[in-house]
Parts: C-alpha cells; structure tokens; sequence
C-alpha cells in the first residue's frame, strides 16, 4: 500500500480525504499523516482518516517523520511549490493542488528540485478527466477539428465577500491571486492543453466589487504560435449565482461547445465528419456532481497508476507550469 501524507486540512482535503478512504478500501493506499497550521483541523482531519493517521502542526516535522510515498499539498496555492521543495527534497512524489503556484520562479525551483531527487510531481487538473473533456480530446487528437481558430473560455461565478473573508491568504497575490489564478486556474489550463505554445497574452482585470487585493473580473487574450486566438473571461460577480463555466473549440472542420454552469454538458458538437463518437457525445453523461468537475477520485487512480508505472503522468510540474504562465502574463508579473 502507498503511504500518504497530507498537508492542510481545510475545505479542498476533504474531497482528498473522502477519495483517499475509498482508494484505502481497495488496499491502493493508506493516509498515515496530516498537518495543518490550526491544531484543530489537522485533529478533527487525522480522526476522521482513523488507523493511526498522526497529525503534525508543522510540515517539516511532518515531512521528517511521516514515511510517505506521496505528499498532498491542499494549502495555500502559493505554499504549493515551496513545500513541494521541501518534499523532493525529502525524498517524497508530489501532488499539489491547483495551480501550481503564484510565481514562475518558484514552479521553476520545484520543477528543478523533484527533477534533482528523481520523484513525480503532478498536479491536480481533475477537470481534464470530465467525460465531455476527454471526448472533446479525442476528437481534438484524431484532427477532426482541422486547423483550430479560436477557444474559448468563460467562467461566469459567483463567490460572495464572505468566501474572501474566511481566510487572509484569499485574494492575495503571493498566495492566491483572484478569479483567473482560483476560479479560472482548470480552465486556463484546457485552453492551453488544446492551444499548444504560447506566443502572447494580454488582458484587462479590475476588483469592482469583493474588497481583496486581486482582481474580480478578468478578460484575457492569447496568440497561439499556431496563429489560433484564445480568449477566457473569468468573473466572481454573476448575480446572483454560477452562471457558466464553459470551453468552446472552433476548427476549420468542427465546432463544439462544452458549456451548463461547469464544463458539464455538450452544448455543441458538430464536424463535417462523420465518427462513432459523435453517438457517444450525444449519450454522455457528462454531468459532474459539482464544479470540481467529477472529483478527485479518478485523478488520485490515475496518480497511483502513474506511481505503479501504469501511465505517464497526465500534468507533470512542467506541463502546470504552463497555466501557472499565462496566468503570470496576464497579472503583468
Ligand atoms: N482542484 C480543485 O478544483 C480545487 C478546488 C478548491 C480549492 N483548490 C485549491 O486547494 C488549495 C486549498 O484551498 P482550500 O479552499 O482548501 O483552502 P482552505 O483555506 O480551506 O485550506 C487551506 C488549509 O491549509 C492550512 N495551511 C496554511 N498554511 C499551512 C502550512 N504552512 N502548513 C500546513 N497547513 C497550512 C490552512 O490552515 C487551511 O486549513 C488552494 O490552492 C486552492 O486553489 C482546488
């Protein structure tokens, strides 16, 4: 069994706690730690992990002691590449939440360090497993689309001051960003996934409403090297909720529109060929439970996968890096 160490205990560890105790059942893996800077939450989470999982105040103790084959990080985003030095320096395989981090040169310097200690660093980009995602990618890789011209992302969200208020890392540009580096961070990754390299960003954000120091609403423009155009807007002030969250692809052969309230209906889908796919995305069930798209549960079968030597990983360090990018250039940093 694989031994996981979890760093931070708030809201995001528990959809990493609840897909952990399932894989736990199926003898995958076993939580031995947690850590978590509030006492009580690296309690409450080592209680409801049960066998033993020791709880740590402190991530280096935690790294020192705990021997764990994989480290999680659900802490503040821009915590994520640091502790992740920490680990490869400890000898440990990665997981980070998303994004990656909130400067290049930190994702630089982990990058380096789990290349250095020879262990996998992934991210988390649970969104890319969306059944209408993967479909899309099919078709996208069988060149149904042609040469693509445009893609396209909106999030259309709703987060209240609230959301802000619970924690003072949120909304701070070293440990968060606004909505496009939270909020936006899977989709910004899904257009670049599909865009390829980058050859410029440009944007106009502004915070109108939620008193934090990044932005609210986003508006983002890419060049590809490819020639093709992509564009996200991304805004926390839909009122009076979650609107849409949506991926739009236009080819020279194809269009299709991955849209509802979370990637979670095929709005359109439409090529000047003909395929067996075409059947599948009609009947897809392509509903995620939730806007975190369907979970951590696959992600994390697809990380021991790659653990066992099943699979390459599906977003390395390197390859986060990429959203971490586009991010930084449209903040002008
Ligand atoms: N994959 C997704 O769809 C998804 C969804 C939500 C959040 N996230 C990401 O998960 C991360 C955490 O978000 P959240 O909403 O759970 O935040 P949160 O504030 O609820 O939880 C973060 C926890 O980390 C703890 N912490 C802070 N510094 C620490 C340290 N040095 N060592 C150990 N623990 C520390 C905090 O006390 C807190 O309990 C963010 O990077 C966020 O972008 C990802």
């Amino acid at each position: 069994m694989y031994k996981v160490a979890l760093a931070g205990c708030g809201r995001i560890s528990k959809n990493h706690i609840e897909s952990l105790l399932k894989l736990r059942e199926e003898g995958i893996e076993e939580i031995v730690s947690c850590c978590d800077v509030i006492p009580e939450r690296a309690q409450e989470a080592a209680e409801k992990i049960g066998n033993g999982c020791k709880p740590y105040t402190e991530y280096s103790q935690m790294l020192k002691e705990a021997d764990a084959d994989l480290v999680t990080l659900c802490t503040p985003s821009g915590l994520h590449p640091y502790q992740a030095i920490e680990a490869a320096q400890a000898g440990r395989n990665i997981l980070s939440e998303k994004p990656q981090g909130c400067s290049l040169e930190a994702c630089d310097k982990a990058i380096e360090a789990a290349d250095k200690a020879g262990v996998k660093y992934m991210v988390v980009k649970q969104n890319r497993f969306n059944p209408s995602i993967q479909l899309l990618r099919k078709a996208f890789e069988k060149g149904r689309f042609g040469k693509v011209y445009m893609i396209l992302a909106n999030v259309l969200w709703t987060r209240p001051q609230d959301y802000y208020d619970m924690a003072k890392w949120r909304g701070t540009y070293e440990l968060d960003g606004g909505c496009l580096s939270n909020q936006a961070s899977h989709y910004v990754d899904l257009v670049q996934w599909f865009g390829g390299d980058i050859k410029d960003v440009t944007s106009q954000f502004s915070t109108q409403k939620i008193k934090m120091e990044a932005e609210d609403t986003i508006s983002v423009a890419i060049k590809f090297a490819t020639g093709a155009i992509g564009s996200i807007n991304a805004t926390v002030l839909t009122y009076p909720k979650n609107l849409e969250g949506s991926l739009t692809i236009l080819g020279e052969k194809g269009t299709v529109r991955v849209g509802g309230f979370a990637l979670n209906k095929i709005e359109h889908w439409e090529f000047a060929d003909e395929d067996p796919m075409d059947e599948e995305a009609r009947r897809a069930d392509t509903a995620p439970p939730s806007v975190y798209g369907y979970g951590h549960l696959p992600y994390y079968r697809h990380v021991f996968d790659v653990l066992e030597g099943k699979s390459q990983p599906m977003c390395t360090g390197r390859e986060a890096r990429k959203t971490v990018e586009i991010i930084m250039k449209a903040y002008g940093k």
